[in-house]
């Protein structure tokens, strides 16, 4: 402190010069501690009105960064799934894949519901549809004009809709008007949409022991997992999917955090369809899940801004294009979040940039034979399309 006091003085300060300059180095010891306060009082002063300003602009910046890192200090890690071990090989029988998950096998296979919420994700709800297709008796699709955060939007899948003959005969499509209420959280119109979904399934005519899919358009299960799902008895009747995650459209990355798709036996009068954590079973490795998996810039900035989580979008710089190209390339977080982890050393192993993975071997099969559609999507295609 006293170094630095002095060299402080030395540097900065006229009137210290005239003592503790090298002209002075004999002056009285007196005055020497005068002049090193005098260095230490610019230095609180510095600190006070530079330092402490810059602290609290940091935690303004920060704040979330901050509070996250300390998760592990003010939230306990959620209960453990019980992860059911998942086999496939498309050479071995369905009586030996339904036997090797401890289940029988059954006469004829049960009808299969897809239902979804749609916002605007056309791309990925072809390659759904396409993946799903030969297991799925109806697909049910909601539609509604609002964002959950009460925008108005266009009903793109009415828009799109000619692409998707291929499953017309088999799809119930519903639109909803949106509630358009100012300043309300975005979850309560979400929760809205769902019960109308709710309505619309029953009004597609589910009966009691149907499979029924309560996923996001972007949580994708693989086919040969529900193909398994709808031939095998006595599988649990409400069932999580281990997703792979396809983090906000980089490269694709083999993870296991998500795992929010569900698949259900229906129950008339008890099934609701629901997005949250229904039961402790898990299936592991049953499908994709493929955020923020988007063609053009502007798809990017008009989900940051429809979805739930619009309280991320903390500072209007974070919806600017050239920022989030930049973030697609470096496999950086859109909303510049820590992971959300339990324990401080799963935190600071995964912070940082995504690695990038050279993989594209169980990709959905739509995609792979689509490529030059698809181009965006495949390992090492960082970019997006501008507008
Ligand atoms: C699956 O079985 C068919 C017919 O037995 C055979 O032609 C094919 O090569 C097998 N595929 C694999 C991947 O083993
Ligand atoms: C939204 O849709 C509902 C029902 O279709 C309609 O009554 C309403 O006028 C629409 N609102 C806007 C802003 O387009
Ligand atoms: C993901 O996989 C790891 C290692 O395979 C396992 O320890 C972890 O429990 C899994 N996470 C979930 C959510 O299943």
């Amino acid at each position: 402190m006293q170094e630095g006091g002095y060299y402080n003085s030395k540097k900065t300060d006229d009137i210290c010069q005239d003592v503790c300059g090298p002209a002075s180095r004999a002056a009285l010891s007196m005055s020497r501690l005068r002049c090193i306060l005098r260095g230490f009082d610019h230095k609180a002063l510095l600190l006070l009105f530079v330092g402490l300003p810059l602290f609290i602009f940091g935690i303004y910046l920060h704040g979330q960064k901050i509070t996250y890192f300390l998760r592990p200090l003010w939230e306990s890690p959620p209960k453990p799934f019980n992860i059911i071990p998942h086999y496939y090989h498309e050479n071995v029988s369905m009586e030996n894949l339904c036997k090797l998950h401890g289940w029988g096998i059954r006469d004829t296979p049960r009808r299969v519901f897809d239902a979804v919420l749609f916002s605007n994700e056309v791309d990925i709800l072809e390659i759904r549809w396409n993946e799903l297709h030969p297991f799925v008796s109806e697909f049910v699709l909601l539609e509604s004009n609002s964002t959950f955060t009460g925008q108005v939007k266009p009903l793109f899948f009415a828009q799109n809709r000619e692409k998707f003959k291929f499953v017309e005969s088999r799809l119930t499509y519903g639109v909803v008007g949106g509630r358009f209420v100012k300043g309300e959280n975005p979850f309560v119109e979400e929760s809205y949409q769902r019960v109308a979904l709710d309505q619309l399934i029953r009004i597609a005519g589910i009966n009691e022991d149907d499979l029924l899919i309560m996923s996001d358009v972007d949580e994708i299960p693989s086919g040969h997992t529900i193909n398994l799902l709808r031939w095998c008895d006595d599988i649990p009747h409400k069932l999580h999917l281990e997703l792979r995650n396809y983090l906000y459209s980089f490269q694709f990355y083999l993870d296991n955090r998500s795992w929010r798709a569900s698949v259900h036996r229906y129950k008339p009068g008890k099934t609701r369809y629901a997005h949250f954590r229904q039961t402790d079973d898990l299936l592991a490795d049953s499908g994709w899940h493929c955020s923020f998996c988007f063609r053009r810039i502007s798809e990017f900035v008009f989900k940051m801004k429809a979805y739930s989580h619009v309280d991320r979008v903390r500072f209007s710089y974070y919806l600017k294009p050239s920022r989030i190209q930049d973030v697609i390339c470096r496999g950086a977080d859109l909303f510049d979040m820590l992971p959300e982890e339990y324990t401080f050393q799963e935190i600071i192993a995964k912070m940082g940039p995504i690695p990038s993975s050279y993989s594209a071997v169980h990709l959905p099969g739509h995609l792979l034979q689509n490529v030059d559609k698809y181009m965006y999507l495949l390992p090492g295609n960082c970019l997006r399309e501008s507008g």
